[in-house]
């Protein structure tokens, strides 16, 4: 990834996280998009969810520094976690994923551009993209 975008991603992440609601406006859109995703999460305990997805979040910036170390490295327990082997989330719930933290994005970045939210669907496509190439044989 390149450096530009790995800044004005990092830029614009701190701060939606200076909004203490970034993320419960992230899940209450993600749980909202489907009825799947709201039996998905029925049982989570979302104030562990909140900080589990703040890491990983970082894991992913690391992930895309690192091109050589790979996603493996990062986001190896992520990708096994969501995969068939083990919550089986459903391949098809991505998009809803991305749109809902793009529009959560949006609503929180007081500085938000076009340029940002590209910046975003770029990094979250390192996470995405690796996630669904373990999804079926992690
Ligand atoms: C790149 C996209 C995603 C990221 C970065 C992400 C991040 C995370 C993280 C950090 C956890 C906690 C893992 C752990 O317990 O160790 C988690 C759990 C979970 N994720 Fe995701 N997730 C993504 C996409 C999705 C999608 C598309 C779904 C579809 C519904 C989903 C559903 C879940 C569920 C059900 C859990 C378990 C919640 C619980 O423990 O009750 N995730 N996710």
């Amino acid at each position: 990834m390149d450096e530009k975008t790995i800044q004005i991603f990092e830029q614009s992440l701190r701060r939606c996280d200076a909004n203490p609601e970034f993320l419960d406006i992230f899940y209450d859109r993600f749980l909202a998009s489907s009825p799947k995703v709201k039996e998905r999460f029925a049982k989570t305990d979302f104030h562990r969810q909140k900080r589990l997805l703040r890491a990983s979040f970082y894991l992913i910036l690391l992930a895309s520094e690192d091109p050589d170390g790979g996603p493996e490295r990062y986001l190896g327990h992520l990708a096994t976690r969501h995969s068939t082997k083990d919550l089986d989330v459903g391949a098809e719930l991505y998009d809803l994923w991305l749109d809902s933290l793009l529009e959560s994005v949006k609503e929180c970045d007081p500085e938000y551009t076009e340029e940002v939210e590209h910046a975003w669907e770029a990094m979250m496509g390192v996470g995405i993209d690796f996630l669904l190439s373990r999804y079926h044989h992690s």
